[in-house]
């Protein structure tokens, strides 16, 4: 079956669900142009999820994936959050903060059975997950209504897993993605491969449709994608410029800079592991320090950090989240990226 059947969709491309730099303008782009427009919920509460998922069914109908990160929320420790702020001490003496005066908080969601009563109301053709997916329960309430299920396998492993557990087709990401890695089966980075060496195996090991990710950036990328025998692809670093997101002014300006050619899989950020440009953060606490708490929790206290930086201009504590290959990012709309990126099929 062709993604375009399995998805009802004119074009085999989908855009990233991007948590963070964009909401319902880039998905809107993206599925009227013809291919999959995505909606990142992970750092979105219920109300404004509801007000962005109105927004597009008003343009999309329910052509469009929504996404969400399925983790499950670790209980707050007292002592790994010291443990962090007393690696962030050093930086924030230098900027002036007081550290007492930061919340400790989640920065993001997983998916819950609140947001899939909230779901319910729209019934959006996809839903797609990151980090596994929710209970059997979550999933099959989500089916309810037709929609098809997506989930990211960074290894033959999860593929399989992910198949035994009822997706519809599986996102193939290998390590040259921008944003965290989908990983669930394992911690181990060693596990993780390339986009070239990951859907092949996944093509073969699986039954379902394939949708490869990680490094994809232009026409000649999807067509070798495709070629490597996935069904589409998914791509989300080429849009981070587009006028649709609120990609960050020091964000854009990395992506635009040399720089962009340097990126590293940093738990900094979040607790997990994912890819962005390094930085001085990175080079300096990471890229992978043993001393962040359990995902999410190591976001809240780079906050204040990340904000005074870029109150100068500066994205010295910013997650500039970017895959490897930057080189298709451009300040184009989104339909005309999309439709670009569908040139050579
Ligand atoms: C800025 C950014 C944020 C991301 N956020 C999410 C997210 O919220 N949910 C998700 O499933 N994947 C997320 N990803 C990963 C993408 O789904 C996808 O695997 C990746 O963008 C593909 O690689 P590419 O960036 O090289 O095109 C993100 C990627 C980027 C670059």
């Amino acid at each position: 079956m062709t993604l375009q059947e399995l998805l009802g969709v004119e074009l085999p491309i989908i855009q990233a669900p991007m948590a963070g730099v964009h909401l319902s303008a880039l998905a809107i782009a993206v599925s009227n142009a013809g291919g999959l427009g995505s909606l990142p919920c992970a750092m979105l509460s219920l109300d404004a999820m509801r007000s962005e998922l109105a927004a597009i069914k008003a343009q999309c109908g329910t052509r469009y994936n929504v996404n969400f990160f399925c983790h499950v929320p670790p209980a707050a420790s007292a002592v790994s959050e010291q443990r962090w702020r007393a690696a962030l001490a050093p930086y924030y003496k230098e900027f002036g903060i007081d550290a007492t005066t930061i919340p400790a908080g989640p920065g993001r969601a997983p998916f819950t059975s609140e947001t899939a009563d909230l779901l319910s109301e729209f019934k959006p053709a996809v839903v797609s997950f990151h980090f596994g997916l929710p209970s059997a329960e979550l999933v099959s309430r989500v089916k309810e209504w037709g929609a098809k299920v997506l989930s990211s396998a960074t290894t033959v492993e999860e593929a399989l897993w992910l198949e035994a557990h009822g997706v519809d087709a599986i996102i193939a990401q290998g390590n040259e993605a921008g944003g965290h890695r989908g990983m669930f089966l394992s911690t181990d980075l060693t596990t993780q491969v390339g986009t070239f060496a990951l859907v092949p195996q996944v093509v073969r090991a699986v039954k379902l449709p394939v949708i490869a990710a990680g490094g994809i950036a232009d026409a000649k990328g999807v067509a070798s994608a495709m070629g490597l025998g996935a069904v589409g692809v998914q791509v989300g670093t080429a849009y981070l410029l587009c006028p649709e997101t609120a990609t960050s002014a020091v964000h854009r300006a990395a992506l635009k800079s040399d720089s962009a050619r340097h990126t590293a899989l940093t738990n900094v950020f979040t607790g997990r592991p994912a890819r962005g440009i390094v930085n001085r953060i990175i080079r300096e606490v990471g890229p992978m320090s043993p001393a962040v708490p359990a995902f999410p929790l190591a976001t809240s206290a780079i906050a204040p950090l990340r904000a005074k930086a870029e109150g100068s201009g500066s994205g010295d504590f910013s997650p500039l989240w970017s895959g490897q290959n930057a080189s298709g990012c451009k300040e184009i709309p989104a339909a005309q990226l999309t439709r670009g990126l569908a040139a050579d099929l």
